[in-house]
């Protein structure tokens, strides 16, 4: 019996796969979506009912319920590398000379040419034809973990096509490729945002990155992510060309975009780079050029790399997407730390792919290089990013008349007096409760990657100044206490109002760097709070750092240092940092790992109902004192922790003799560390 459920668990697996690789990558459904899930649900039965069976690769398992709670480093097995850039037909020639110099005198030198994809790089670790990690670019040396989530990711297989022509054993590779989301699923997201007041995301790649790195796979398995690979990577065998190497991973079933050349000259590969570019419009997906590669891996082995980039390889990027528009007006905004910004207001236009009415213009000098005018018919210009730029002015069709603009003599919102710092270009506000600033800082302080509260956005913000519910970052967590009012608040409604006060609560959890970063001090990225609160630990330690211990941290330089101290000498600081403290934020780091004891480096399972934890906040504890929690009981699973009502993880436990921990060992265990 059981050998047959264990035989039509396996077709059902291969069908699903092959279904999965016809429509996510080939595009080409050949049952309907009804006979797909009809399979899914059957497999998803006898899954159940024989949980032995259940294995990593099986389709069911995309989405495990387990979030990641920190990302794990992976060594990549070769350095992800990035591209040099290349802008015309004059650099590229100098790539193939630099390229020929390289290479012994009259070798030939053939390239491929692809399309440069606009996603977030990631590399996937096949092990015996099976998916085993996912991980970010990281620094290029080395990763984050991110299997959980690149395992929901339909185009990427998690067991591999079997194809015996193909000369090598595939024991142990890497495959490179770029995630993306495809422009019109992207434009469909952000509009039902805009319906429900949410923040917008700045454009697709943006938003691949960002999914990439979500603590919870069940939610980037909601988000239409999808793959094309360039690269395989193996340290074992030796592949000869790069060509030949895009047609095995098609074969193997990566989605390889179909655009690739294998051209003999620099000048195929400008002929087909203008293809490409022609063909760019009509993409359903961001590029941002093409790369020209090498062809023979032997030649590339020669070449090498510098630094950050091969030899062997360049992108040819493509121009930026332009439109001539007319500038309506010049409107000067004020930032969180008062820079006064000029923003030009534009007769909306299309541009790939969005309506545009507003650019940036820089600051007045930029204005007076340009010489932009209101009333200016202007080119604008769509880079990577989302925030598009005045290039140039067609002067000639200028109306007479209308004059240079002049910088405001005052701030624009508040009317207080402006300045203009030595050796900077832009004007500030010198008054700190100006409104603008008050709502630019508290927009900051909301916002994702600082305290993450969702429903806190620009237009809430802006009606709670104007109402005087909010000035400073604390007054968020004093709404609780208006509860009333804010149902009261025409368009607030009890839920709406509730779902935003469970928010506001649940951000006193974000972690102490977050915090750093949410507090808004000039220069302090996410990345600067990152280093100071791992270095300094605490924000009684970081305020009672000299200028001189802050600028010894690692990558952290003078203008950081001295705004920080300049930061916390002010009292108004100080004051909203202690009713922080008392609302219950998060100042310090968590306890740093302690090296070798008894968690370090050990797989635990979890199985059962724990009488003091959630399932969570053991995964938490783990993971903190160096171990690592997985789903399922392996020959590899150092420790089985059993809670009540124990399931077949115990019996599978028994069967491969893998140890057992009741809670209350576990706790003792726990407690030897404190
Ligand atoms: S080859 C060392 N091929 O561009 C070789 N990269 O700036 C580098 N990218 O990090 C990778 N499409 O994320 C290669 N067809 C393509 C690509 C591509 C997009 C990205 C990749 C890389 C970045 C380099």
């Amino acid at each position: 019996m059981s050998k047959q459920v264990e035989k039509r668990i396996e077709k059902l697996r291969d069908k699903i796969r092959e279904h999965d690789y016809k429509y996510y990558v080939l595009f080409e459904p050949t049952i309907s979506d009804l006979e797909y899930d009809k399979l899914v649900k059957e497999l998803e039965k006898l899954e159940e009912e024989n949980p032995d069976f259940v294995t990593p690769d099986s389709p069911t398992q995309r989405v495990g319920k387990d979030l990641t709670k920190h990302f794990k480093p992976v060594q990549h097995i070769i350095p992800m590398l990035s591209l040099a850039n290349t802008y015309n037909a004059d650099e590229l020639y100098d790539f193939d000379r630099r390229v020929r110099d390289g290479l012994p005198k009259g070798e030939k030198v053939e390239y491929v040419v692809e399309f440069k994809i606009d996603g977030a790089s990631v590399s996937l670790r096949y092990v015996d034809g099976y998916l085993k990690t996912g991980a970010t670019r990281g620094d290029g040396i080395v990763g984050e973990e991110i299997t959980n989530n690149v395992k929901t990711i339909r185009s990427i297989p998690l067991k591999l096509k079997k194809h015996y022509s193909i000369p090598y054993s595939l024991s142990d590779f890497e495959v490179r490729g770029e995630i993306f989301m495809k422009i019109n699923d992207f434009f469909t997201l952000n509009k039902e945002r805009e319906k429900r007041g949410e923040k917008l995301f700045a454009n697709p790649r943006n938003f691949a990155a960002g999914s990439l790195k979500m603590q919870d796979p069940q939610i980037v398995a909601s988000r239409k992510l999808n793959i094309f690979v360039y690269n395989i990577i193996s340290l074992k065998e030796n592949f000869d060309f790069h060509f030949e190497n895009l047609k095995i991973l098609q074969r193997l079933g990566f989605n390889v975009n179909n655009e690739y050349k294998l051209c003999k000259n620099l000048d195929e590969v400008l002929k087909y780079y203008e293809d490409l570019e022609t063909k760019r419009s009509s993409l359903e997906f961001e590029v941002d050029g093409a790369v020209v590669k090498v062809n023979s891996l032997r030649q590339q082995k020669i070449l090498g790399s510098i630094a950050k980039s091969p030899r062997w390889a360049v992108a040819f990027k493509f121009k930026a997407k332009q439109a001539i528009t007319k500038l309506n007006k010049i409107i000067w905004q004020v930032g969180r730390i008062g820079t006064i910004t000029p923003v030009a207001e534009l007769e909306p236009v299309f541009l790939a792919g969005s309506t545009i009415s507003r650019a940036t213009l820089h600051n007045i000098d930029e204005i007076k290089r340009k010489d932009i005018r209101e009333g200016d018919k202007v080119i604008i210009e769509k880079g990577g990013d989302v925030i598009p730029k005045v290039v140039s002015v067609v002067l000639n069709e200028r109306s007479k008349n209308i004059k240079a603009p002049k910088p405001p003599d005052k701030c624009p919102v508040c009317g207080s007096i402006i300045f203009k710092p030595e050796n900077e270009v832009a004007y500030y506000c010198e008054n700190t409760e100006c409104p603008a600033q008050v709502r630019g800082r508290l927009e900051h302080f909301s916002a994702r990657g600082a305290m993450d509260i969702e429903g806190l956005g620009e237009a809430l913000i802006n009606l709670f100044v104007n109402i005087n519910f909010l000035r400073t970052y604390a007054d968020i967590y004093d709404l609780k206490n208006q509860r009333e009012e804010l149902i009261n608040i025409e368009r607030l409604g009890e839920k709406s109002v509730d779902n935003l006060l469970t928010a506001i609560e649940a951000s006193k959890k974000q972690p102490f760097p977050k915090v750093l970063f949410a507090l808004g001090i000039r220069y302090v990225g996410v990345g600067a709070a990152k280093k100071l609160a791992d270095h300094f630990l605490s924000i009684d330690k970081l305020m009672q750092a000299s200028e001189e211990e802050i600028t010894a941290v690692h990558e952290i330089g003078p203008s950081i240092s001295k705004s920080v101290k300049k930061f916390f000498s002010d009292k108004h600081n100080i004051d909203i940092i202690n009713r922080l403290k008392k609302q219950g934020l998060v100042f310090e780091s968590e306890r740093m790992v302690v090296k070798g004891n008894f968690f370090t480096d050990k797989t635990f399972v979890i199985t059962g109902t724990l009488e003091n934890f959630s399932r969570e906040e053991v995964g938490d504890k783990i993971v903190a004192y160096g171990g690592k929690v997985t789903s399922s009981v392996s020959s590899k699973t150092d420790y089985l922790l059993v809670g009540e009502n124990a399931g077949s993880k115990l019996n599978k436990a028994k069967s491969l003799g893998v140890k057992t921990l009741s809670e209350k060992d576990f706790i003792k265990e726990l407690d030897k560390l404190k």
